[in-house]
């Protein structure tokens, strides 16, 4: 089959990095494999709705999401993984000695569940002194791989080292994942991704950066960030979730949402802003940490970032 034209995941990552990471990403890239299952059979495995508990961000629990973490805080205990952080895990997982941290957020896109797309994402510290806290920050500068899947047809995971970022598709029939989309570079901006329903309560210079960020472009959001950011590297554009009103500081989580997307964006040409700076030079203090991002084209995120700033 045209398929070996197509190398997978781990004849990829073969000598690419160390071996310790490697299997952190085959790992991760395997329960995503775990994951897409559950998934698919969610309607018919009585795994749709709420567990009714609420998780440590006071946000309802999903069935999966549930599911979905078990099946990566499994997967990623590894040989050089010094802790996992989880959004759906209240304190951070100590394993013992190993030179990364491993942050996961399981499911993103919670009220997809069903209905849309939904993913999961992956970042990679390495040299973090603890878990994150008042007298040991981290920064996504430490990140030195990171990952996200999109649970669609086709299912497609992200994998982002500093020198490169590659799309790779999943073969249900050899459950693989496939090299399909080397090389990926951010093409020019056409699509802007932002909940607008949220206009009213912006500050009025997120307003003003929204609006000059979006100039020109068409509107596509989905709900889950990781469908949104997988359009942005595609097909090109901009995606944005700021500060507002509800949410002071912004919504998305830190070290396993907005650094390891930035980081996708920075190794893929484009960048990643709160607006002030680079997400990536954020000083983060705990494991659950919010924050505001505009991920994309690079001159859309600058428009965005001169118009915040001016006030
Ligand atoms: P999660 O499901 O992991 O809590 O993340 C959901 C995030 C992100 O995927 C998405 O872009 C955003 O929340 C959607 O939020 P709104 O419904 O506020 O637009
Ligand atoms: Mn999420
Ligand atoms: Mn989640």
């Amino acid at each position: 089959m045209a398929e070996s034209a197509y190398p997978d995941l781990d004849g990829f990552l073969t000598g690419r990095v160390p071996e310790e990471l490697r299997a952190i990403l085959t790992g991760f890239a395997a329960a995503s494999a775990t994951l897409r299952d559950s998934l698919a059979m969610a309607p018919l495995l009585g795994l749709l709705g709420s567990t009714g508990e609420t998780n440590v961000q006071n946000e309802t629990t999903a069935k999966l999401d549930d599911v979905a973490n078990s099946i990566f805080r499994d997967a990623l205990q590894l040989p050089g993984v010094a802790r996992l952080i989880s959004e759906e895990e209240a304190e951070p997982v100590e394993l013992g000695d190993g030179r990364y941290t491993v942050c996961f957020d399981p499911l993103d896109g919670s009220s997809n569940i069903g209905v849309a797309s939904v993913g999961s994402v992956l970042g990679v510290y390495e040299g973090l002194p603890a878990a994150p806290a008042d007298n040991a920050p981290a920064t996504g500068r430490a990140l030195v791989a990171s990952a996200f899947t999109v649970y669609g047809l086709p299912s497609i995971l992200v994998v982002a080292t500093r020198d490169s970022v590659d799309g790779f598709a999943f073969n249900p029939e050899e459950r693989s994942w496939r090299l399909a989309f080397p090389s990926i570079r951010l093409p020019e901006a056409q699509y802007t991704s932002i909940n607008w329903t949220y206009r009213d309560r912006w500050p009025a210079n997120v307003a003003r950066g929204v609006e000059q960020a979006s100039d020109g472009l068409r509107g596509r959001y989905s709900g889950s960030m990781v469908e949104d950011i997988l359009r942005v590297l595609l097909a090109g554009g901009v995606f944005l979730y700021p500060e507002d009103s509800a949410s002071p500081g912004g919504k998305l989580r830190m070290l396993y949402e907005i650094c390891p997307i930035g980081f996708v964006m920075e190794s893929a040409g484009g960048a990643a802003s709160n607006g002030s700076g680079s997400v990536l030079d954020v000083p983060v203090t705990a494991p659950h940490q919010r924050g505001a991002l505009v991920a994309g084209a690079a001159s859309a995120v600058a428009r965005y970032s001169e118009a915040y700033l001016a006030g």
